[in-house]
């Protein structure tokens, strides 16, 4: 179980990690909440329900960090947090149409609470405000690296459910639906926080290669959540597998299993997969192959590569904070 102490350690890590830029994070808060507000009634009250359940806020943490580091907070520091997290709120909405899921974070899902149509709407507004946002300010590279993140983001997805209702993927196309669909948004973070506080083509380039090696070991952590008795904040165990989605602990135990055992687990997950004692089952077998051992070593392969990128800038506690995260997103209980 996912116990308040837990919950509550891992916070205050988190706010450990934040503690170089917590001014530039409040002053992010206020400029997100501008950029998010609505005139229509009706979308309002679903835009504050959005503010009231605010997550970790990784994604504007990676942006400030990042231009802390190299050249400093500025405006184009708030105008990239703020254009990320509205992506990022827009990408959530309408993933949990996609996943048809009715909790995040804990709460009631906007698909759950006003339905998809409406939810696919909000995705929408929440898109072309972040556009507006950096048109208004001019700030066209930052768009520029932020759409291509958009891009990469849909085209995972759709990698993704096409290999669900296949149930064929492999270990390379599992890499790169996690580049895409969690990774490119990551490396967006860094590479305009770099851009933003006036960093060369080097530092942008270094700092969106950390980006995807953190993005994917973030992802990998994500999909051991789901293998892990306690589950995470407000997702029952074996979520994926509900989904039909399958992560790297079960496509590596796939690959080195006999084929009847492999034609056992894929008709379980094609025609079962909502069954509690036969997801039991897919826990055993993944223990049996040791997935978890294997994507464990993979996670801890791309955050290694992330820190060692980390070490071509020079020593200030904004680096310090970005190693610490690092660390954080593969030692993370939520
Ligand atoms: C969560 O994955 C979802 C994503 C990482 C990306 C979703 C992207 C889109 C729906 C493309 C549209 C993008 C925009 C900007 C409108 P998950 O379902 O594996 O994780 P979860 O457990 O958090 O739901
Ligand atoms: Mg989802």
């Amino acid at each position: 179980m996912l116990t308040l102490a837990r919950y509550v350690q891992s916070m205050s890590e988190l706010k450990i990690i934040q503690k170089p830029i917590e001014k530039e994070l409040k002053a992010f808060e206020l400029h997100f909440k501008e950029s998010i507000q609505s005139k229509v009634p009706f979308l309002a009250s679903i835009t504050n329900y959005i503010l009231r359940r605010k997550g970790k806020q990784i994604r504007p943490t990676l942006v400030l960090l990042s231009s802390a580091m190299i050249g400093g907070v500025n405006k184009s520091s708030y105008t990239a947090a703020s254009l990320i997290e509205l992506l990022h709120t827009a990408s959530l909405v309408h993933d949990d149409v996609v996943d048809e899921a009715y909790e995040r974070r804990g709460y009631f899902s906007l698909k759950a609470i006003w339905g998809s149509k409406v939810a696919v709407l909000v995705g929408d507004f929440l898109l072309s405000q972040g556009l507006l946002l950096a048109v208004e300010k001019k700030e066209y590279e930052l768009l520029g690296i932020a759409s291509e993140a958009v891009r990469e983001m849909v085209e995972g997805e759709l990698l993704q459910i096409r290999k669900s209702r296949k149930l064929d993927i492999s270990m390379d196309e599992y890499f790169e639906v996690i580049r895409k669909k969690t990774a490119a948004l990551i490396a967006a973070c860094t590479a305009t926080g770099a851009k933003a506080s006036g960093g060369s083509e080097e530092d942008v380039e270094l700092m969106r290669n950390f980006g995807y090696d953190l993005g994917c070991a973030f992802q990998i952590k994500d999909d051991l959540f789901d293998y892990e008795k306690q589950g995470k904040i407000g997702k029952p165990v074996g979520n994926d597998i509900k989904e039909k989605k399958m992560t790297l602990p079960l496509i590596y135990s796939l690959q080195n299993c006999t084929k009847q055992e492999r034609r056992h687990i894929i008709y379980i997950i094609r025609r079962d997969n909502k069954n509690k004692k036969r997801i039991e089952e897919i826990f055993q077998f993944v223990n049996k192959y040791k997935g978890l051992e294997y994507a464990e070593e993979k996670m801890i392969e791309y955050k290694n590569r992330a820190l060692d990128i980390l070490k071509n800038f020079p020593d200030n506690e904004s680096k310090y904070a970005l190693t610490e995260l690092v660390n954080y997103t593969i030692k993370r209980k939520v």
